[in-house]
């Protein structure tokens, strides 16, 4: 590290730097966007739904509003409701919750795995019952859930499996990408996410003609098949902006790359982190994207506190569960996994222009807080 590298405070993400690159070409199709005026549900966003379909081994995306309403409309899409529960980790960003409430349904929420912090499957099994609809799989810190345990769990239930990808943009479990696995996949395309627009955006991705049809219409107020003026569904008004599907393709061409950086990131953190600060685990069949850089440590607070003074950017992802946040107190469960980390994770810089110099900052600035916490 050079010494003008050396206690450079280091962001937690640099939007503006993964930006810049793109800068002129943004404009450019910012400029066509002007000029032909179809802001919402424009060419750019049927462009960018058939190039992100490809992209996740589907058939179908349908660009929405943001992350929250995919998966609000997958679940009122398949017809789960009232009277209906939906299985979900209590270690997810309270969207999840949030979708399957405003679909009518309820939230049950079930424990995850000590290792990944992803949902377990056995949990997820044995929270099933006769008012069971379906499972959300959260693929959660850039890394699938095990959708193999999962899809036999649902396959033997007879439940819909839909995967929550908001935090997994090209991650693959058993050679299959995020968003090809179950029987709809919600996406967000928030600006930090590994792919992000320049805005809120979000897509229902799925394999199940139908599914899309009926998700594409309700996201648009329920309109008819060919029909400016007629519903036939109690739809809502949830659509791309043109702009944003642009941003989307032109992003969407540099995410392998853009998650190549990430994965080189985490290794090095891997490598060069102290022992006191440990590393979320990887499935051996997952291929993870690591939208966060997830560690556990015990004196988190303190941690914190040294880093911030450090000028190095973390996060906490997330320091109060969903089933014991205050708005949840009607669907709360005892998960002592999910309780225990919630005390002891901690994200790390991570972001796809991070450099060598930067994370290695980020552990030298690690083991100076762990060994002055103990
Ligand atoms: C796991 C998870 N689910 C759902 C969402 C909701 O996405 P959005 O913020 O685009 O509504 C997010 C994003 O923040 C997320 O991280």
């Amino acid at each position: 590290m050079s010494p003008a590298e050396q206690n450079q405070p280091v962001p937690f993400l640099d939007l503006p730097a993964v930006h810049a690159p793109l800068r002129d070409e943004f404009e450019a199709a910012f400029a066509t966007v002007l000029g032909h005026g179809g802001f919402i549900n424009g060419p750019e966003v049927r462009r960018f739904e058939a190039e992100f379909a490809e992209y996740c081994q589907a058939r179908e995306a349908i660009g929405v509003g943001n992350g929250t309403d995919a998966l609000e409309l997958i679940m009122s899409g398949l017809g789960i409701g009232p009277g209906d529960e939906v299985i979900l980790p209590g270690n997810t960003f309270i969207a999840t919750a949030e979708a399957v409430l405003f679909a009518g349904a309820r939230p049950r929420f079930v424990d995850v795995l000590p290792d990944t912090l992803l949902i377990d499957p056995e949990a997820a099994e044995a929270a099933v019952n006769e008012n069971t609809a379906a499972v959300i799989g959260v693929h959660l810190f850039g890394q699938m859930a095990d959708t193999d345990r999962l899809l036999e769990v649902t396959r033997r239930h007879g439940l819909a499996f839909v995967e929550d990808a908001a935090q997994a943009h090209g991650a693959r479990f058993s050679g299959q990408r995020a968003g090809s696995v179950g029987v709809a996949a919600g996406f967000s395309f928030y600006p930090g996410k590994n792919l992000g627009a320049l805005g809120d955006a979000g897509a229902v991705v799925t394999q199940d003609t139908a599914l899309a049809d009926k998700v594409r219409r309700m996201a648009d107020h329920g309109r008819a098949a060919n029909s400016r003026f007629h519903h036939d569904l109690v739809g809502r008004n949830s659509r791309m902006d043109s702009v944003q599907g642009a941003a989307l393709s032109l992003k969407l061409r540099g995410l392998d790359q853009a998650n190549a950086g990430r994965v080189r990131a985490w290794e090095q953190y891997v490598n060069e982190l102290p022992a006191q600060v440990q590393p979320v685990a990887r499935h051996p069949k997952a291929e993870a994207v690591y939208h966060l850089g997830v560690v556990q440590v015990d004196n988190r607070d303190k941690v914190c506190e040294v880093l911030s003074a450090a000028g190095i950017g973390w996060g906490l992802h997330y320091p109060t569960p969903c089933h014991l946040d205050s708005a949840y107190t009607a669907y709360t469960e005892s998960l002592p996994v999910v309780e225990r980390a919630a005390e002891r994770i901690l994200s790390l810089p991570m972001g796809p222009t991070i450099t060598q110099q930067q994370v290695s900052r980020v552990c030298e600035v690690l083991r100076e807080a762990t060994s002055a916490t103990g």
